[in-house]
């Protein structure tokens, strides 16, 4: 029996969710002769520790028996047990968070990450980690950064390093923004109305402007071209944000809230200008040949399948040589606590199998 030890930080959304389905899955493993534990679970001040892993009470025991912690602490913990394979899953939005990333790894771990921020780092820095990764060892995985749990980093990657050329990537990336337009096109309602909808829905951050400004699309977008080894960074992403200047970040989200109608013309317009088979779609492209990376508006066809979209489905559409002028599509759910934690679950699968040989 091979068996790995999580340490879990973040138990927010991702992270609850994350821990119920490693509970939940045990016999699924211990069927591939696999044995998981999470031992630590942590939030941003907080860590619980069960070396037999936590159980169903986890929630209670880490209000009731959580204590006050340094990474440092964790990390000199974790090195008095004799672990094998240890993990540290990264399910938190923090970019402090991940400053740890080569303390950790030089002390023993393999990281996998839901969190984005270590790939959209500046790229002597992505590089610089790379080769930590490889002079340690270690293993860093981080499928649900592009598509939550929609196989999209895995392929691109696939296809690339089996020499595949990839010429051009495009897609709605994000769930939220996915909905917004869907919606606005299908459905005679003022363009605020509909993100007040996403809002009310769940589908967007707190603040709707982090969807909006197009950013996370832009970070995805980088994500996956850096995939194809292109050594870009998020300043060379063109990005057609959302939001009017006179409310951008710098204003608070409460003016934002309160404006958010001065955006209604502007799409009502746009919305007028279509034609009757077309529908707007706010999309990242990459062509690889012309080196361009963009966040943009665009009118799709009804029939294409960016323009059939529905729902908050994302959808990926990937061009090579070998598929031709038809791509490769991968669509679904690309957002939600369930398929991301599943999508972490799974790299944890993946990271037994390469671990396999050779630790
Ligand atoms: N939700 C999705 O659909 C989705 C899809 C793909 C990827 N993701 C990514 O998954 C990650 C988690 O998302 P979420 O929705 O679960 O976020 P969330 O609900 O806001 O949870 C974040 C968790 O991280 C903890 N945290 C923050 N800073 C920390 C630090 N320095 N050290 C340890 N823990 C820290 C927070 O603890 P405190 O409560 O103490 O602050 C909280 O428990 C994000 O990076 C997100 O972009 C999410």
């Amino acid at each position: 029996m091979k068996k790995i030890q999580l340490i879990l930080f973040g138990i927010g959304n991702v992270g609850s969710t994350f821990i119920n389905q490693i509970i939940q899955a045990q016999k699924v493993f211990q069927q591939q002769g696999l044995e998981i534990e999470i031992p630590i679970i942590l939030n941003s001040s907080t860590a619980f520790i069960k070396d037999e892993g936590v159980d169903e009470n986890w929630k209670a025991n880490f209000v009731d028996f959580g204590l006050p912690y340094q990474v440092e602490e964790i990390i000199d913990y974790v090195k008095t047990k004799n672990w094998q394979h240890i993990v540290a899953i990264d399910a938190t939005a923090s970019s402090e968070f991940v400053n740890n990333y080569t303390n950790l790894v030089e002390n023993g771990f393999h990281i996998i990450a839901a969190n984005k921020v270590a790939n959209t780092l500046a790229y002597d820095d992505y590089e610089f980690f790379r080769e930590i990764l490889k002079e340690n060892k270690k293993q860093f995985l981080y499928e649900t950064n592009v598509g939550a749990g929609l196989p999209v980093v895995e392929t691109i990657k696939n296809l690339h390093q089996s020499g595949e050329k990839v010429t051009k990537i495009r897609g709605v990336f994000s769930g939220s923004l996915s909905y917004i337009f869907n919606t606005f096109s299908e459905e005679n309602k003022n363009f605020s109305d509909v993100v007040a909808l996403a809002e009310a829905k769940g589908f967007t951050e707190p603040d709707p402007r982090v969807d909006l400004s197009g950013t996370d699309v832009a970070r995805k977008l980088l994500i996956l071209a850096r995939e194809l080894q292109l050594t870009y960074n998020l300043e060379d992403v063109k990005v057609k944000s959302l939001v009017p200047a006179h409310l951008a970040e710098t204003t608070s989200v409460t003016t934002f809230q309160e404006n958010i109608t001065d955006l209604d013309e502007e799409f009502q317009l746009l919305k007028a200008e279509l034609n009757e088979n077309e529908v707007l779609r706010y999309i990242g492209e990459l062509d690889v040949e012309k080196e361009i990376l963009e966040v943009k508006l665009v009118k799709e066809q009804k029939e294409n399948p960016l323009g059939a979209l529905q729902g908050a489905d994302s959808l990926f559409e990937i061009y090579t040589e070998s598929y031709g002028n038809q791509p490769l599509v991968i669509q679904g759910a690309g957002a939600g606590a369930a398929v991301t934690a599943r999508g972490v679950v799974s790299d944890v699968i993946k990271l037994a199998e390469r671990i396999d040989c050779c630790n």
